[in-house]
C-alpha cells in the first residue's frame, strides 16, 4: 500500500483530487467508484472547483457508489443519493444516466444486487475506487466479520456505525439498521483503490488497516491484498502507525527512485 501522510484534511483532499483528475485526464471515460460520509466532502469540493476553474470534464465519466441506507428514498436528506447529488453531481457535467447508486427502496434486493454487479462489469470495471474507513475498520458498509470475498448485498449495520452516523440524524434511533453495500470482493476488483482518512477517531482503524493482519474483523485490511491501493491520511489519522517514519521516508526518497 502506498501511504501518503498530509498535515491536515484539506491537504489530504487536494492530493486525492489530483489522483482522481490524473485518472480522468488519462481516461476521460473512466469508471469511478465513489464513497459518501464526511471524509470525501473536501475531495468532492475540490473536484467541483477543478471542474469550474480548470475544465475537469465529467461528460464521459461513469460512477458507482458504494452503498445506500435501506429504506431511505432518493430525496431523503440523509440518503446517499441526496448526498451525492448535493455534493458532487449537481455541480459537474456528469450525465445522469452514468450515475449508479445502490437502491435503498427496491422491492427485490437480491435481483438489484445482481444487476448492480453486472452493470459494473458491463461498464468495463471500476478504474478508481474512492473509499473512506469506518471507526470499526469497515470499507463501504462491510462491517466486522463480512466475508472478504463478499459481493453487493444487504448488511446489518454495527452498533458502532449506527452511533457514529447518528450525528447526521436527529437521533441514533433514526439511523437505518440495514444498508445495501458493495462487497469487499467487489471493491478489490477495482483497478486502483484510494482510501482516505482524517481525524484522531480514525487512528486505530487506520493502523489496523495498514499494519494489522488481514482480517474480516477489519474489512479495510483486505486492501493489503490489492496491488494498487493508495492511502491518503492526515497526521491525526496516522497517529497510531508504528512505521510512520518509514512511510514518510519512502515518500521523500521516492522522488529520486530509479
Ligand atoms: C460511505 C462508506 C463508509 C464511510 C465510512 C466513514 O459510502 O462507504 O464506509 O466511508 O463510514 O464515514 P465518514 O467519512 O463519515 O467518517
Amino acid at each position: 500500500m502506498e501511504i501518503i501522510v498530509k498535515d491536515n484534511a484539506e491537504q489530504m483532499s487536494r492530493v486525492a483530487a489530483r489522483v482522481v483528475a490524473k485518472v480522468l485526464n488519462a481516461k476521460p471515460d473512466a469508471v469511478l467508484g465513489l464513497a459518501t460520509g464526511s471524509t470525501p466532502l473536501g475531495l468532492y469540493k475540490e473536484l467541483v472547483r477543478m471542474h469550474k476553474d480548470e475544465g475537469l470534464d465529467f461528460s464521459q465519466v461513469t460512477t458507482f457508489n458504494l452503498d445506500e441506507y435501506v429504506g431511505l428514498t432518493k430525496d431523503h436528506p440523509q440518503s446517499y443519493h441526496y448526498f451525492m447529488h448535493e455534493n458532487l453531481f449537481k455541480h459537474v457535467n456528469i450525465p445522469t444516466q452514468n450515475v449508479y447508486i445502490p437502491s435503498g427502496t427496491t422491492d427485490n434486493y437480491e435481483a438489484f444486487c445482481r444487476w448492480y454487479e453486472q452493470e459494473i462489469v458491463d461498464s468495463g470495471g471500476i478504474d478508481l475506487q474512492v473509499l473512506g474507513i469506518g471507526g470499526d475498520g469497515h470499507i463501504a458498509f462491510n462491517e466486522p466479520s463480512s466475508s472478504l470475498g463478499s459481493r453487493t448485498r444487504i448488511k446489518t449495520l454495527a452498533k458502532q456505525t449506527i452511533d457514529d452516523n447518528a450525528r447526521f440524524f436527529d437521533s441514533a434511533e433514526q439511523v437505518p439498521i440495514y444498508a445495501i453495500t458493495m462487497g469487499v470482493g467487489t471493491i478489490l476488483e477495482a483497478r486502483q483503490c484510494l482510501v482516505l482518512a482524517n481525524g484522531r477517531s480514525k487512528a486505530a482503524a487506520v493502523a489496523a488497516m495498514i499494519e494489522g493482519p488481514v482480517t474480516s474483523m477489519i474489512t479495510a485490511s483486505a486492501l493489503q491484498l490489492h496491488p494498487r491501493t493508495m492511502a491518503i491520511i492526515d497526521r491525526d489519522a496516522a497517529g497510531n502507525l508504528k512505521m510512520l517514519e518509514y512511510y514518510e521516508w519512502i515518500q521523500e526518497k521516492m522522488v529520486n527512485a530509479p
